[in-house]
């Protein structure tokens, strides 16, 4: 088959969709594999070490589209992309079909076979596209709040690891799933206390398996909230009820009771965020202060991290890639229900019910 990777359009995304090493993968798997000059560039992948691994390298975008039988993705194609899909070309990146109506005509219209990483989902439930990038954020959400804690930055001034006969800084951590998780242990890691908040036991169960004894455990309702914001220095919201809104645990009554300089990242903030006062900022301007509480809501954290994102990325994506292009989109997606549930468009047809329900259309019959 031959795999075409584009250069993101979308403005300040650096990730690309492949790294030389999956090209060296579908090379030995004899197929072809163009990459557009420049794509990687910004994740640190320059045009030789792609030609090193056996891509042949096209100057335009047009031109990958045009030689490839599936482009392989970060983001969903922007407007001007749109006319480069062919007809039944796979198209595998990030869509987010139900958030853009124009983008699921176009996809339509152009009678692609779209297959989203977002709702690739394992047995369990578990959507492993996804994982890594919330992997990246969790981490990530420390290593800014410990930032934003210094008080050139407006933070209560508190090193996050304390120093010998200092206590430690004290960090929140606002749900135990992967964001979660990924926070408490790099929290831990700098010689933090951390407690962590959930309305699974099932997960608290295993943080508290898992973790240091300076990390402690303790169920999420209001009443534990109001009491740990008082003495937290960073509070981080990784909290996500699937598919829904994020419930806003925090309320704007409680910021007077954080102690001036408290620094907030709201993880959740492209669900909404957890925290009422949330609302989505940049890498540019990344954080606001309400009531004297600093609050960081990158709704893209990890593309501030392009080389270890994309490499995140595709370490989970290759495998389907591979898959995809060895058997073609039919066969593998029978071989694997995983890969079967990121089939959202097909050849102009609807398959995922959610982007019928999002745009209230009615299903066309076969
Ligand atoms: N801003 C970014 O760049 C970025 C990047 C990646 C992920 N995210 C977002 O981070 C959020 C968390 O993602 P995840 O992968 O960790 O999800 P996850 O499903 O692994 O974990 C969410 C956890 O929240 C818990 N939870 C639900 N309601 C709660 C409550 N009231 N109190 C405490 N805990 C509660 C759940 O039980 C679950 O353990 C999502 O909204 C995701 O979209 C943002």
């Amino acid at each position: 088959m031959k795999v075409g990777i584009p250069k993101e359009m979308i403005n300040n995304e650096s990730r690309v969709g492949m790294t030389p090493a999956g090209v060296f993968e579908l090379v030995k798997n004899n197929h072809t594999v163009y990459v557009q000059s420049g794509a990687g560039n910004g994740s640190g992948f320059l045009n030789i070490d792609y030609q090193q691994a056996g891509a042949i390298v096209l100057d335009t975008i047009g031109q990958v589209y045009a030689m490839s039988d599936m482009i392989v993705k970060v983001k969903e194609p922007v407007k001007e992309e749109y006319a480069y899909v062919q007809r039944g070309q796979i198209v595998f990146t990030y869509f987010h079909f139900a958030s853009s109506e124009v983008l699921a005509e176009a996809m339509i219209d152009r009678k692609g076979v779209c297959i989203a990483y977002e709702t690739v989902e394992d047995e369990d439930g578990s959507l492993p596209l996804l994982t890594p990038m919330s992997e990246v954020a969790g981490r990530m959400a420390i290593q800014q709040g410990a930032k934003y804690l210094e008080k050139p930055e407006k933070g209560r001034g508190v090193l996050l690891g304390g120093v010998p006969g200092v206590a430690p800084g004290r960090v929140l951590v606002l749900g135990a799933g992967v964001v979660g998780i990924q926070a408490a242990k790099m929290a831990a890691g700098l010689g933090a206390h951390v407690t962590i908040l959930d309305i699974n036991m099932k997960r608290l169960r295993y943080v508290n398996d898992v973790m240091p004894s300076h990390v402690v455990t303790e169920f999420s309702n209001e009443f534990n909230i109001r009491k740990h914001i008082k003495d937290h220095d960073l509070i981080v919201g990784g909290i996500l009820l699937k598919g829904a809104k994020a419930p806003k645990i925090i309320t704007r009554d409680m910021l007077k009771d954080m102690r001036p300089g408290t620094v907030i990242v709201d993880v959740a903030v492209d669900q909404g965020g957890c925290v009422e006062t949330t609302r989505p900022t940049t890498h540019e301007n990344p954080v606001y202060i309400v009531d004297d509480v600093v609050h960081y809501c990158v709704t893209n954290m990890p593309g501030a991290v392009p080389h270890t994102s994309t490499m995140a990325l595709t370490n989970v994506t290759l495998p389907y890639v591979v898959k995809l292009a060895n058997l073609g989109w039919e066969r593998a997606c029978q071989k694997d229900a995983s890969l079967q549930k990121g089939l959202n468009i097909v050849k102009g047809k609807v398959i995922r019910k959610e982007i019928l329900e999002a745009f209230k259309w009615q299903a066309l019959d076969d």
